[in-house]
């Protein structure tokens, strides 16, 4: 099928710590599939970390880190916009120009912004604002599909309600995006505690798997991760909450069903079992890291390919912006191109 007649989908990922396994099953190898299917836009959304304090000397090393992650993962330039979304002033643009078109209690509901705040997050224009600029990257490419998770669905809903105004006020100009929530079994949780997700922000290293942990991090950290009373191996996730998450994660990166696991750990002990998922991980998770130390060495690579990226990008962009200023009054500027 040619791009012209895929459908479009776009999604970012904030660059605001080491990416694990749970990013990986939940998003990336999402959009890794993704990018057979539709024209896929994804981006290093800097501008969105920043609305909670970040370390600036960090802040430009985990955006190209992440790069180059989603790279190693198999993000295929040619195939995926891979590209850094402060690169792209023209998001801003839109999102000041839908922020005119947000109502102020559209945006004090939102409860990614209220469970910050409860949080003890600074409170800032910018964190409240968050929406409406995440609304601009996705109607700038004027997307058909957003893949987030469930915390994410709020934002896309005030995406298509302000497609609707946009276009009530100024003119039939963009289209509702749906949104592609993350398939069932995608919430992987910690492994020092499988009652809460597996998180970059958690206390312990031990909670995560990191995409480029160790072989040796990798089985210690599997070793010593928390298990149910019993010694069955079984998915129930009521009874054996730790149990079916391990056999999840082990489920997701072998590429293996649940129950033929349960099948094939029936007479075998959590040692055992443990042991096979540590290789397991330990084999999904080499070849990305060996790719992800090639394109680490060799920043210059990664720069190019969001350079060429971004080029592509402001194409659609520009064009966009440049039905938006005509619908709603401003004045062309003749230099914009000159
Ligand atoms: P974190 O929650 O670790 O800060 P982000 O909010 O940056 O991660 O999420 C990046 C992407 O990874 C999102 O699409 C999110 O839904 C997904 N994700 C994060 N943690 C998990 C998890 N434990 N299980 C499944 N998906 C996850
Ligand atoms: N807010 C998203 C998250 O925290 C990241 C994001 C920013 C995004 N802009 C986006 C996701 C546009 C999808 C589309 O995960």
């Amino acid at each position: 099928m040619s791009t012209k007649n895929k459908q479009v989908a776009v999604s970012g990922v904030r660059p605001t710590g080491d990416l694990h396994i749970g990013n990986y099953l939940g998003a990336i190898k999402q959009f890794v599939e993704l990018q057979e299917k539709y024209k896929t836009y994804f981006f290093i959304a800097d501008l969105h970390a920043i609305t909670e304090p970040q370390d600036p000397e960090k802040l430009a090393n985990q955006t190209l880190d992440i790069a180059a992650l989603y790279l190693a993962c198999g993000l295929d330039p040619q195939k995926t916009t891979l590209f850094v979304q402060s690169h792209m002033p023209e998001h801003l643009e839109l999102a000041h120009i839908l922020g005119t078109l947000t109502p102020m209690g559209e945006l004090s509901r939102m409860t990614q912004y209220k469970e910050k705040v409860e949080e003890g997050k600074p409170s800032n224009f910018g964190l409240f604002a968050y929406p409406v600029l995440m609304a601009a990257d996705i109607l700038i490419y004027r997307a058909d599909a957003v893949p987030v998770g469930e915390d994410q669905l709020q934002h896309v809903e005030l995406a298509r309600t302000l497609v609707r105004k946009f276009n009530s006020r100024f003119g039939e100009t963009f289209k509702e995006p749906k949104t592609l929530l993350q398939k069932e079994g995608a919430r992987i949780m910690g492994l020092d505690d499988p009652s809460k997700k597996m998180s970059k922000s958690a206390a312990s290293a031990n909670n995560y798997i990191g995409i480029i942990d160790s072989e040796e991090e990798i089985r210690r950290k599997i070793k010593i991760a928390v298990t149910d009373s019993g010694k069955e191996i079984k998915f129930d996730p009521k009874t054996k909450p730790a149990i079916s998450n391990l056999l999840t994660i082990y489920s997701r990166m072998a590429d293996i069903s649940v129950q033929e696991l349960e099948k094939k750990y029936a007479d075998k002990n959590y040692a055992e079992f443990k042991s096979d998922l540590a290789d397991a991980l330990v084999a999904a998770l080499s070849p990305i890291q060996k790719k992800y130390k090639e394109l680490a060495q060799n920043h210059e690579n990664v720069l190019r390919i969001l350079k060429e990226c971004s080029v592509r990008a402001r194409e659609v962009a520009e064009a966009t912006m440049k039905d938006v200023r005509a619908k709603i009054g401003l004045l062309e500027n003749a230099q914009r191109f000159a």
